[in-house]
């Protein structure tokens, strides 16, 4: 049997991080993508060492339209035929109202989480579409099913990753290609470091009293529905937490 190949976006951390050992754990070969080479570099020894899997880095910034036309190019004839796409690659920065937040900042939200996710389905799924083979996973959120305060930006690009999986499931119909939507609630990873622009304490607080996703759990999710028989696609995975309920409530315990 061929070995199956998986690229991953935002592979140097969190939940991208998890599905890279998980699939690797799995017998996949690893196309690993994100901006922090170094960190990409560790894991990718990491799950050599650990998995005697091949892991082939193509660090770019999902952004830069160019940088990603050039790096999907670049990848060597034995690289290109992509089983699974898993973009993952995200971000949201900052808790501002609408009315008052950063339109630079919201633009990096946007470009990321949707012209990013665009830009690489649109570069990988042609050649799954010529091959009869491919399973795209889009790392949605729970952020997607409804807006919450102060994540109006956040929560956009989120339900627009919803209306692109759905929309592309509905355009590869007719073949045998797969499209899912994986929409986690609060998973305990680099996120809010990045939400709250640095701040560790500030991040740390949106995990206390009550225990988070990780982004294993996560990626044992990716993994389920990446592995389902061929006839079985999975649209939507909605998980979250035990103690959360919706967006925002979440039972925490022991906590003022
Ligand atoms: N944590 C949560 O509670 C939660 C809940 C629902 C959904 N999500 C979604 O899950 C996904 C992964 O987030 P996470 O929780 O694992 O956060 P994380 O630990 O901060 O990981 C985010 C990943 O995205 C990469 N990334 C960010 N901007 C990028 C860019 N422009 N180009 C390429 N890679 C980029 C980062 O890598 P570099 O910095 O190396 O580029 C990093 O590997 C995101 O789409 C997020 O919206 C998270």
């Amino acid at each position: 049997m061929t070995t199956k190949t998986v690229f991953i976006t935002g592979a140097s951390s969190g939940i991208g991080a998890g599905c890279a050992r998980k699939f690797a754990a799995n017998g996949y070969r690893l196309i690993l993508n994100g901006r922090n080479v170094e960190k990409l570099t560790t894991l990718k020894e990491e799950l050599e060492r650990d998995f005697k899997c091949e892991a082939f880095l193509l660090p770019f910034d999902v952004r830069n339209r160019q940088e990603a036309v050039d790096g999907v190019n670049a990848l060597p004839e034995d690289w290109q035929a992509v089983d699974v796409l898993i973009n993952n690659a995200g971000l949201v920065i900052g808790l501002d109202k609408e009315h008052e937040g950063d339109l630079d900042e919201w633009e990096v939200v946007i470009d990321t989480n949707v012209k990013g996710l665009l830009t690489m389905t649109r570069l990988l799924v042609p050649g799954m579409v010529a091959r009869g083979v491919g399973h795209i996973i889009n790392i949605g959120s729970i952020a997607g099913d409804g807006a919450y305060p102060g994540g109006s930006v956040y929560c956009a690009t989120k339900a627009a990753v919803k209306a692109l999986t759905d929309g592309l499931r509905i355009d590869l119909v007719d073949t045998p290609l797969r499209v899912s939507n994986i929409k986690p609630g609060m998973v305990e990873t680099n996120f809010s470091v990045v939400r709250f622009r640095g701040d560790q304490v500030a991040a740390d607080r949106c995990y206390q009293g009550f225990q988070p996703l990780t982004g294993e759990d996560v990626a044992d999710t990716v993994y389920y529905v990446a592995s389902a028989p061929a006839h079985v696609q999975i649209a939507e995975v909605l998980l979250m937490p035990t103690q959360q309920a919706s967006a925002t409530i979440v039972h925490k315990t022991g906590v003022i």
